[in-house]
């Protein structure tokens, strides 16, 4: 058995199916995806099993949009001894590359919730029984594959291995982020996440750094506002709405009540703009491409509100209008866009120009 098992949000499955479906046949792998209605995954199970693995390798993680983990199972574990889950695993696991991580873990639904517990305990003998076995290294090993534990129920388990180099680093998919207590609004945990997956640590001191000028369009009361303050950023808050007082008294925000789509900065000095306006995910993208186009911004974050019906598509339809919009005027934009754990009917989308993010100078 060599499936593909997607993590999602639950009740995004058949867009994480239908993108899967799209995705693999782009790359010749054809197959079946098994969906199981508000269950958090989807498991596709290719005609060819080889082609799982290099679907696991080869199928950019970070281009998938509502897919927040990609692995590759190997076998599935069920009616489980209770006394002993750690010996068939170890079992099933001979033969397998050796890996530099382990992670158990469940669905992000309420049910699958009640297991989490015991998949936090059960890491403890797990691991040790792996690493007795030299399956697991003896020392966490980035560059090695991770070692997947999926339980659905205490005894009904999936096993799989996903590859460091194109999967989440995170457990379960989902970066593990506390809403600040003097944050505005708990959205602002949505940028926070968008900058952890979108930005990697190590370019933080030239891309997400202080002196730098930002656009928040559809600020209030100031969640992400928040975010850009708290990185010593001096930000335009674009909304008709009221802003947090905290904000205002830190002298970095500059509070303009205007109209979203119209208000546009006078000088060419914003690196950031994000925005979180609630409207048509065709208006916000026509208007994310006007501000690249006109050399408005450097890089940006924005929100898109899904219809209920055809969200993959309508998804997709936005980022290749985006795409061919920003080829006309460059070929260095890169787009990427994904369901966050903090976005519900909704994505977020990440713009940046390759070429001048390269001329960006740490801060001495
Ligand atoms: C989801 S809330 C933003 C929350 C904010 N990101 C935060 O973290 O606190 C959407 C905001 O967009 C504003 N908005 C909607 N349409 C707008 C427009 N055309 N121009 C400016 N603001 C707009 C609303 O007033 C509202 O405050």
């Amino acid at each position: 058995m060599n499936n593909l098992l997607l993590y999602c949000r639950p009740g995004f499955e058949k867009e994480a199916a239908a993108e899967i479906t799209e995705r693999a046949s782009n790359m010749q792998c054809y197959g079946f995806a098994r969906v199981k209605d508000d269950s958090g995954y989807v498991i596709f199970e290719l005609y060819d099993e080889e082609q799982a693995d290099l679907l696991a390798r080869k199928l950019p993680f970070r281009e998938l949009i509502f897919i927040r983990q990609m692995l590759v199972v190997t076998h599935e574990l069920k009616d489980l001894d209770l006394s002993d889950r750690v010996s068939p695993i170890i079992e099933a696991a001979q033969g397998y590359a050796i890996c530099g991580d382990l992670r158990v873990e469940t669905a992000d639904t309420n049910e699958a919730k009640e297991l989490s517990a015991f998949c936090r305990k059960f890491t403890v003998p797990l691991r040790q029984a792996l690493r007795g076995k030299d399956i697991l290294t003896k020392k966490e090993t980035p560059h090695r594959p991770v070692f997947h534990a999926f339980f659905m129920a205490n005894d009904h388990l999936l096993l799989g291995y996903s590859y460091s180099f194109n999967n989440s680093e995170f457990h379960m998919g989902i970066p593990r982020l506390r809403c600040p207590a003097d944050a505005p609004s708990r959205s602002s945990l949505k940028l926070e996440e968008a900058f952890y997956v979108f930005v990697p640590k190590e370019e933080w001191d030239v891309r997400l750094t202080s002196g730098m000028k930002a656009v928040d369009l559809g600020a209030c009361p100031g969640g992400w506002t928040y975010q850009l303050v708290r990185r010593g950023m001096m930000v335009t808050a674009v909304d008709n709405g009221s802003m947090a007082q905290s904000l205002m008294d830190t002298g970095q925000v500059k509070h303009i009540r205007d109209d979203g789509f119209v208000w546009r900065p006078g000088k060419k000095n914003i690196y950031w703009l994000v925005c979180d306006m609630v409207d048509k995910p065709a208006r916000v993208t026509h208007m994310v491409a006007d501000w690249f186009r006109e050399n408005d911004c450097q890089e940006a974050v924005f929100n898109l509100k899904l219809p209920m019906k055809k969200r993959y598509a309508e998804a997709v339809h936005n980022i290749e209008v985006l795409r061919g919009l920003l080829k006309e005027v460059d070929n260095a934009f890169v787009i990427q866009a994904k369901q966050l754990y903090h976005d519900r009917e909704e994505i977020t989308v990440h713009v940046y120009n390759k070429y001048w993010v390269s001329k960006l100078e740490p801060k001495a």
